[in-house]
């Protein structure tokens, strides 16, 4: 199955031109490396409706995963899991337990971050830490893709 992937980088400074987005870029790396096709990587600042309208956009170009990185922290600016929350038809809390259990193991502030991952309409800051935890989650993503697209799946 050809998996198309858009990437958003969440962040006040990178949108503001600071610093460098380097989340999104190793998020792009990383989509490539296990054989997806990136369509699109975008960067928006930490804003409720900003993330929303681009997570819209990208699915309306075709995109069947998203991939966030950024906002999911304690900071009163991070606001990334409300956003996505709100438009979610469905929230997939598996993912978040997966993504934090495991990194865990390489960082006590992992307790910090709110990973979470859910399905939007009818499809579903740190770079390190985002290709990280793409990892702990990458084995349950296409299936859970094919059982959204409705495309006949073996298990
Ligand atoms: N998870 C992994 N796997 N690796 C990391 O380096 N960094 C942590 C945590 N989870 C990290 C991680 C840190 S320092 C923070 S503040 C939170 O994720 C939130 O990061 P975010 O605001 O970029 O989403």
């Amino acid at each position: 199955m050809q998996l198309n992937v858009g990437i958003i980088t969440v962040s006040d400074r990178a949108s503001k031109g600071l610093y460098d987005d380097l989340g999104g870029p190793a998020l792009q790396e990383a989509s490539v490396g296990y054989g997806w096709n990136v369509l699109e990587s975008v960067l928006v600042p930490d804003e409720i409706q900003d993330i929303q309208r681009a997570i819209r956009s990208l699915i309306s170009k075709g995109c069947s995963l998203v991939l966030t990185t950024g906002g999911t922290g304690v900071a009163l600016r991070d606001v990334t899991p409300e956003a996505v929350r709100e438009i979610a038809i469905r929230e997939l809390p598996g993912f978040g337990e997966q993504m934090r259990m495991e990194s865990l193991k390489i960082t006590p502030n992992a307790i910090l971050s709110r990973n979470l991952a859910a399905v939007v309409d009818h499809l579903p800051g740190k770079p390190r830490g985002a290709v990280e935890c793409l990892g702990f989650v990458v084995q349950a993503i296409p299936h859970c893709v094919e059982v959204l697209q409705e495309v006949p799946t073996s298990c």
